[in-house]
């Protein structure tokens, strides 16, 4: 099959990249001439585990070429893929000016049948629009043409092996020619066990934000969970466990920690709170889960504060950057939240992520960046767990206390046991734990 991915951002290519691996031939467009003239020379822009090698390999195969030349895109396919940005406007509403962009620049090249498939994550009702769009940018209305909504679940870190074996792929499809075309571009990976969901295009655009308001729900009960362990004693990790053995419920999404953040949850939760809005609907639930995480994410400062009342003029380490381990995304990270409240009140900022430094540098200023975990701590007042990569599970603890100006950690992922960091000799706190 011939595709046409139109973003090349963390959905769009590796979406296109694991399609070419599945024997398509893909042309990845973006308008970031940047961007496309790396991708070109097999310089990927994001950190995703796997994603070069396998993009490196499809290169060389043919399978795969980039273009800032979405004509050229459009006309060479007979499946465009629209995985452009969707961020929040500044009601909180998400914009979709990108994936109407793109719906324009359709209705101006299509030059014969093609399926048109929304992955952008975009409000209940977008299909319509790019519907209304492509119509009205048509030079020829004989030319006819599909519309599906197919939401993408990939999480960053995990990309490549969610997008190959994912729980589920939803659909949303009118015409049986489109569902045909989709089946079988999926084909490959669908599973009795992980089937492809067929459903109207009205409920997959719902799924996508239900999805993700549910899982931030979670993440939230737990956080809000967690403040009442630290009040009345209880161990928010013994909950997770307790709760999550229950078949109804089960183990996933229910850390407590800073509160999430990211490209998808915090933005997708608002979007959604702002649909319900608009249709006279109250947002109880979802204003909560928001509510309790915009709290959550300034909550550190407090427990940073116990340990070093004064921050004025402190070194304070920060562990972590990116929203979560193993991807250099840093939007809407919680590190952003916590650093500029240290720098608030006057505190040097050192830091380290294995992964985000480079994408951090164009945010954050003002903040030293180190080469390592332990150059981060040395001499400083104390250190701050924001991101929980592995690196930081399998350290030298002993050594941490030595390179420490004060032997004071808040870690606020919970990665490691409080009685042990007791007996090591540190002032530690964690999240929902005594
Ligand atoms: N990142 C995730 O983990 C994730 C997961 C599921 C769904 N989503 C959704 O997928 C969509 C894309 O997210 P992303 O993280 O890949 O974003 P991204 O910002 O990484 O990538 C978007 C890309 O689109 C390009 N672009 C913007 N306007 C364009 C246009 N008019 N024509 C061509 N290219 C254009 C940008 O230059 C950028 O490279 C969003 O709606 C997001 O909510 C993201």
């Amino acid at each position: 099959m011939k595709i046409c991915c139109v973003g090349s951002g963390y959905v769009g290519l590796v979406a296109g990249t694991c399609l070419a691996d599945m024997g398509n031939d893909v042309i990845c467009v973006d308008v970031d001439e940047n961007k496309i003239n790396n991708l070109k020379k097999g310089i990927v822009p994001i950190y995703e585990p796997g994603l070069t090698d396998m993009l490196d390999r499809n290169s060389r195969e043919k399978r795969i070429t980039f273009t800032t030349n979405i004509k050229e895109g459009i006309q060479k396919s007979e499946v465009v893929f629209i995985a452009v940005g969707t961020p929040p406007d500044g009601d909180d509403c998400a914009n979709i000016s990108a994936v109407i962009s793109v719906a324009e620049n359709i209705g101006r090249y299509i030059n014969g049948y093609k399926v048109i498939v929304n992955k952008s994550t975009s409000p209940v009702g977008t299909l319509d629009k790019i519907e209304k769009v492509i119509k009205s940018f048509r030079k020829n209305p004989s030319v006819k043409y599909d519309l599906v909504s197919n939401p993408e679940f990939l999480r960053e870190g995990e990309a490549i092996k969610d997008f190959t074996n994912p729980d589920r792929i939803v659909i949303g499809v009118q015409s049986k020619k489109a569902k045909n075309i989709m089946a079988s571009i999926y084909d490959g990976i669908s599973r009795t066990d992980k089937p492809i969901m067929f459903t109207d295009i009205r409920s997959a655009e719902l799924i996508k934000y239900a999805s993700n308001a549910m899982l931030a729900t979670r993440i939230s009960f737990m956080n809000e969970m967690a403040q009442l362990c630290e009040k009345v004693g209880g161990d928010i990790k013994a909950i997770a466990r307790g709760i999550g053995l229950d078949s109804r419920i089960g183990p996933r999404f229910l850390q407590a920690g800073v509160g999430y953040g990211g490209s998808c949850f915090p933005k997708d939760v608002k979007a959604l709170i702002q649909t319900m809005k608009s249709n006279g609907i109250e947002a109880g639930i979802l204003a909560a889960v928001d509510k309790v995480n915009e709290k959550q994410k300034r909550s550190l400062i407090h427990k940073i504060k116990k340990l070093v009342p004064t921050l004025n003029g402190k070194s304070i380490a920060i562990w972590g950057l990116a929203f979560k381990p193993k991807t250099d995304d840093m939007r809407d990270a919680p590190s952003l939240v916590i650093i500029n409240q240290l720098q608030e009140a006057g505190a040097k900022v050192k830091t380290f992520d294995p992964e985000a430094q480079k994408t951090a540098k164009k945010i954050l200023k003002g903040v030293t960046y180190c080469k390592d975990p332990y150059t981060t701590v040395a001499g400083c007042d104390a250190l701050v767990i924001v991101t929980e990569w592995n690196e930081f599970r399998d350290i030298d603890l002993k050594k941490i206390k030595q390179l420490l100006k004060h032997p004071n950690i808040v870690d606020g992922r919970n990665i490691y046991e409080p009685q042990e960091m007791k007996k090591l000799g540190f002032n530690y706190l964690c999240v929902g734990r005594k």
